[in-house]
């Protein structure tokens, strides 16, 4: 099942309309701002193939493009039938649409490939021969901002052969929308906790990037459960701290002038947080 795109029309539209006039799309973002769930919708409404790959540094052309069985080209040579098509070439037959997650992860000879067909709409595969791409083919590709891709010129080169959509971060409502949509059971001033909570190491001084809306959602769940676990109220302030440092400390990086723990600058960060929040009457036991 596809989960509903909260918000992101603008990013919506602009995706379609370049698929619809024929470009490849690099979407650009910082993990857990949705590029895959809006993606997905996308996808969904096209009818067409969807073929995603997880990018990484296994990701070698072969295993992109497809390869020869080893025993049956041995017993019958190299027949067509003996090759199977790796993701980009059953997209490529079919028209679909190649999704490739994390590009800044893979390899460069696989990058290469990936270049060519976009500027060409082929590919050359030795001892099976030239493969065109149907005219619905198209290529999207996520990356993270702050990773590049390869050396500077393969980077120049995607950027010159696709449209950019930069996918950032929403704002608090709609974050709030998607923790209420994945933590069904979270009561409100949890999920308003828990998106206040995320945000808020995006913006701390010592962080250089903080959580997405993921640790918002793992905080959202997990409050409840601890709290049975333990036998206390949702709003226990221990099980609130550990909570928090349980699903975001491991989620920020910090600047490396920090002389702090990430564990330090997560509890300073949830003692502002919940000493303004409705989630807890209780206070602060440290205090
Ligand atoms: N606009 C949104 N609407 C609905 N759910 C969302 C939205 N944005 C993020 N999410 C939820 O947040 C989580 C992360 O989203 P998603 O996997 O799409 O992010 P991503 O940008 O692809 O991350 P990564 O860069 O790590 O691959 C998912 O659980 C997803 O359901
Ligand atoms: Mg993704």
């Amino acid at each position: 099942m596809t989960k509903q795109v909260v918000g992101r029309q603008r990013e919506l539209d602009l995706v379609r309309a370049a698929l619809a006039s024929g470009a490849h799309i690099l979407l650009e973002g910082p993990p857990g701002t949705g590029k895959s769930t809006l993606l997905r919708q996308v996808a969904a409404a096209r009818h067409a193939e969807f073929v995603l790959v997880e990018g990484s540094a296994e990701l070698t052309p072969a295993r992109l493009v497809g390869s020869f069985d080893p025993a049956l080209v041995l017993e019958q040579g190299y027949r067509p039938e003996n090759f199977s098509d790796g993701p980009l070439v059953r997209a490529m037959r079919e028209g679909g649409l190649l999704y490739v997650e994390e590009l800044n992860r893979v390899p460069e000879e696989t990058i290469n490939v990936l270049l060519t067909v976009m500027s060409e709409g082929e590919i050359n595969v030795p001892r099976l021969g030239r493969i065109a791409a149907d005219e619905s083919f198209r290529l999207v590709a996520a990356m993270n901002p702050y990773d590049s891709v390869g050396t500077s010129r393969l980077s120049m080169a995607l950027y010159d052969r696709t449209c950019r959509v930069a996918v950032g971060y929403q704002d608090a409502e709609h974050e709030r929308q998607i923790v209420q949509l994945s933590a069904e059971h979270a009561k409100q001033p949890l999920v308003a906790e828990a998106v206040e909570l995320a945000r808020a190491t995006r913006e701390h001084p010592d962080l250089r990037s903080g959580a997405s809306v993921r640790g918002a959602i793992d905080y959202a769940r997990l409050v409840p459960e601890l709290a049975e676990v333990r036998a206390v109220s949702a709003d226990d302030w221990q099980a609130g701290l550990d909570a928090a440092l349980t699903t975001l400390s491991g989620r920020v990086r910090r600047h490396e002038s920090c002389q702090r723990s990430a564990d330090e600058v997560i509890e300073e960060i949830f003692r502002r947080v919940r000493a303004t929040s409705q989630q807890g009457g209780e206070t602060d036991p440290g205090e």
